[in-house]
């Protein structure tokens, strides 16, 4: 069995690794992709090009869930595939994930104007999240950014305070991290996304455990 195949970045739903699931999985996963890319619950899917769904693997140990689609993913529909999503390839591999171990979502699967997050739209979006979720089941999430941390976790403090420590989440655990996009903005926030991102590394080489 291979484990992990390696994800295709133009795919817009695509979970790499699927030869590791059952054909039953993948119906049910296409299924929702199908969902998603069709919804007009929201404002936002009428203003949309594309929704964007997921990149990664099919059988993912970790989960980067960031907040909503920019201008870049849009267009392709792909998530994080701009400049923020470079910053984060690039601590993706610095921590030592391959391919076949990761996958890349957001909380809101449209694009909000202005790249304002909505909480309303968040709202309606939120079974869309945690179907991908149940169905990934992944070991560990890493959530970028304030929006993304309290979508998965109304009760956590700011984001600055709670980023570089993980924390329970379900039965798993969630590692929060500033957002790629304001470590490319701000030189404080790059110092900590970079201590934070090699906090994660040995989170991760420690095993990631529930806590
Ligand atoms: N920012 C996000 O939160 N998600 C993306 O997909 C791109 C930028």
């Amino acid at each position: 069995m291979v484990r992990g195949r390696s994800f295709a970045s133009a795919r817009t739903d695509g979970a790499g690794g699927e030869r590791d699931r059952p054909e039953s999985w993948r119906r049910e996963w296409e299924s929702l992709s199908a969902e998603i890319r069709a919804c007009r619950l929201c404002p936002l899917g009428s203003i949309r090009t594309h929704a964007v769904v997921y990149r990664g693997s099919a059988s993912p140990r970790v989960v980067f869930v960031g907040e909503a689609p920019g201008a870049e993913e849009d267009r392709r529909g792909v998530p994080f595939v701009g400049r923020s999503g470079r910053r984060l390839d690039a601590a993706i591999e610095r921590v030592g994930l391959r391919p076949g171990e990761f996958g890349v979502l957001n909380v809101l699967k449209c694009r909000p104007p202005g790249n304002r997050f909505d909480r309303s739209a968040a709202r309606t979006c939120r079974p869309y999240l945690d179907r991908q979720l149940a169905l990934l089941a992944p070991r560990a999430l890493v959530s970028l950014g304030a929006s993304a941390l309290r979508s998965l976790d109304p009760q956590a403090p700011a984001v600055l305070q709670a980023a570089g420590r993980p924390r329970p989440w379900r039965t798993i655990a969630l590692f929060p991290l500033v957002h790629p996009a304001a470590a490319l903005r701000s030189r404080r926030f790059a110092e900590r996304w970079d201590s934070d991102v090699a906090r994660l590394g040995r989170w991760l080489a420690l095993g990631a455990k529930p806590l």
